[in-house]
C-alpha cells in the first residue's frame, strides 16, 4: 500500500481516502468480502489520525460499500458493486420524467412493440400490407435512377429542387398551383407537424383539432406546450373558435379527406365554410391530405385549392400510397413559412434522405406512381368490401359503421362501451392487435379503428371473429 493522501490538495484528507477506497473497490482490487486492515493499521499506513479513518469507514458503510461484522472487523460489502453502479449512474428516470417530449400512451407503446411480432393479426395498422407495397417495381426502378455526386450530398434546405419541381407540377391535378419555392420536403408528414409546432407557434397557443383526432396519438403539439381544443364542426363553429382562441395564437389542424381515424370526408360546402371562418378569425389551417389519393370515387377539392390568402399549410406524403419507409412528405405554404420550417429542418436533420427523394422524383415523373395508386385503390376497395361483408353478416346486432369511401379505415362503433384496455390486452393474448378508439379520444370506449389495409384476407376474417367472440361472451 504505497498511496498516501496529498496534504497540499484542496480536497480534505477524508474525501481523498474515501475516493481512493471507492476506486479500489470499483476496479476490483479490493474484492467483495475482503477484510480491511484494522483501523489503527490503516491510520499508520496512510499517515493520518485514526479519527479520519473512522470518519471514512462510517461514510462508506452508510453508502453500502463496506460492512462491519461485530468482533471480526470491516469488510467490502457483498452489495458493493450494485451500490457503485447505482451511485455512478445518472438518475435516468428523473431525466426522462422531467423532459419536454410527452411519452406515447402505454397502449401505443404496446402496439408498436407487438407489431414486430409476425404471429399477430394486425386489425388496426395504418400501413399498407407487404402484399400491397410495390416492392419488386421499386427494386427495378432503382436500376433506372442515375445519380450525380451532387444528388447524394446534403440537399438544399427545402429539399431536392428536382423533386420540388416535379411536385409543383403533380399538385396541379389537385388544383394546387404553387412553385418549388413554396414547397418543403420533409421526412414524412409527421415531421411537418413537429416543425410547425416549434417553428410557428408560441407556447400555450391553441391547436384546434377534430374530435376524435390522429393528433392525440402522436403529441407533436402537446409536447411543445400547446393547448389542444377538440372542435365539432357544427353551426356554432365561428363562435366556438372565437371564444376559445381569445387573444392567443392558434391554428386549426384538419384532415378533411379520409380522416384518421373516422375515414370521413368534409363536403365541399363544409371545406369552404371552415376556410371562410378561419380566414375571418385569422386562424391558419393545417390541412393534412395524406390519404386523398385513396378515395374510391371522385376526389374532393383540397381546402388549399380554395385558399386565396395563404391561410392554409398543406401536407402530403407517400407513406400511405407508396412506402412509409421512404420517409418522404411535403409542405406547401407561403414562402416565409417554408423558409422558417426549412431553417429548423436544417438544424434538426440536415434534410431528408437524398436517395428517397430521388426515388420519389422518379416515380412521380415516370407515371409509375399514378399507375400504382390506381391499382392500389382497386385493391383497397376489394378489401373494404370483404370486411364490410363480414361486418354485415355478424356485427350488425352489436355495432354500427359507415361504408368506407376509401383509405384504410372503418370506424367501428360498438353499441356498448366494451373497448377498454382490458379488451385490448385480452386480444393481444389471442394474437390480435387492435387500435382502440381511446387513443384518438381518451373518453371513447365505443370505437375501434379497423384497418383493412394491413392484414391479409384470411387474417382479417380470423381476427374479426376472435374480436367478436370476446365481445359477445
Ligand atoms: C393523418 C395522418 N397524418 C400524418 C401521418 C404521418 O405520415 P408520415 O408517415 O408521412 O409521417 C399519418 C400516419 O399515420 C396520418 O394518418
Amino acid at each position: 500500500m504505497n498511496w498516501k493522501p496529498d496534504r497540499h490538495s484542496h480536497l480534505s484528507l477524508h474525501v481523498q481516502i474515501a475516493d481512493w477506497m471507492t476506486t479500489l473497490i470499483s476496479r476490483g482490487e479490493w474484492t467483495v468480502g475482503m477484510k480491511l486492515p484494522p483501523q489503527r493499521r490503516l491510520a499508520e499506513l496512510l499517515d493520518v489520525n485514526r479519527s479520519t479513518i473512522i470518519e471514512v469507514l462510517d461514510e462508506l458503510k452508510a453508502d453500502g460499500l463496506l460492512e462491519m461484522k461485530r468482533g471480526a472487523g470491516t469488510f467490502v460489502s457483498n452489495n458493493s458493486w450494485n451500490m457503485l453502479l447505482n451511485k455512478s449512474q445518472p438518475n435516468w428516470h428523473k431525466h426522462i420524467e422531467a423532459s419536454i417530449h410527452k411519452p406515447n400512451y402505454h397502449t401505443i407503446q404496446l402496439i408498436n412493440e407487438y407489431e414486430q411480432d409476425s404471429s399477430m393479426i394486425r386489425l388496426g395498422t395504418g400501413e399498407l400490407s407487404p402484399e400491397l407495397l410495390p416492392t419488386k417495381l421499386l427494386e427495378q426502378s432503382l436500376q433506372s435512377i442515375s445519380l450525380k455526386a451532387r444528388d447524394i450530398g446534403y440537399s438544399e434546405p427545402k429539399g431536392s429542387k428536382r423533386l420540388r419541381t416535379i411536385l409543383s407540377d403533380y399538385l396541379k391535378k389537385r388544383e394546387i398551383h404553387t412553385s418549388p419555392e413554396n414547397i418543403l420536403i420533409v421526412s414524412g408528414a409527421l415531421q411537418a407537424l413537429q416543425l410547425i409546432s416549434v417553428g410557428l407557434l408560441e407556447q400555450q397557443s391553441i391547436v384546434f383539432q377534430e374530435h376524435p383526432s390522429y393528433l392525440n396519438s402522436v403529441h407533436p403539439f402537446q409536447s411543445a406546450g400547446m393547448q389542444m381544443v377538440s372542435i365539432e364542426q357544427n353551426e356554432r363553429l365561428a363562435e366556438t373558435l372565437k371564444a376559445a382562441k381569445g387573444k392567443k395564437q392558434s391554428l386549426f389542424y384538419t384532415m378533411p379527406t379520409l380522416h384518421n381515424p373516422t375515414g370521413s370526408s368534409l363536403k365541399l360546402e363544409e371545406r369552404q365554410r371552415l376556410l371562410d371562418i378561419c380566414t375571418a378569425l385569422q386562424i391558419p389551417i393545417v390541412e393534412d391530405d395524406v390519404y386523398y389519393e385513396l378515395l374510391f370515387e371522385e376526389s374532393l377539392p383540397a381546402i388549399k385549392s380554395l385558399d386565396r390568402t395563404g391561410q392554409v399549410l398543406y401536407l402530403g406524403s407517400v407513406s400511405k400510397t407508396l412506402s412509409p419507409g421512404l420517409r418522404i412528405g411535403w409542405v406547401v405554404a407561403p414562402e416565409p413559412v417554408i423558409n422558417r420550417l426549412a431553417d429548423i429542418k436544417m438544424q434538426t436533420d440536415y434534410g431528408s434522405s437524398a436517395f428517397s427523394q430521388e426515388i420519389v422524383a422518379y416515380w412521380l415523373s415516370s407515371g409509375l406512381y399514378e399507375e400504382h395508386v390506381t391499382r392500389l385503390r382497386k385493391q383497397l376497395k376489394e378489401r373494404a368490401l370483404f370486411v364490410e361483408t363480414i361486418l354485415e353478416k355478424d356485427f350488425g346486432r352489436i355495432a354500427t359503421w359507415k361504408k368506407s369511401d376509401g383509405g384504410f379505415y372503418i370506424w367501428l362503433r360498438f353499441n356498448e362501451p366494451f373497448v377498454n384496455k382490458t379488451l385490448f390486452l385480452k386480444l393481444i393474448k389471442q394474437n390480435v392487435l387492435i387500435n382502440p378508439g381511446y387513443i384518438y379520444d381518451s373518453q371513447d370506449l365505443h370505437h375501434i379503428r379497423l384497418s383493412y389495409a394491413y392484414a391479409n384476407l384470411e387474417e382479417l376474417k380470423e381476427g374479426l371473429y376472435i374480436l367478436l367472440s370476446n365481445i359477445i361472451r
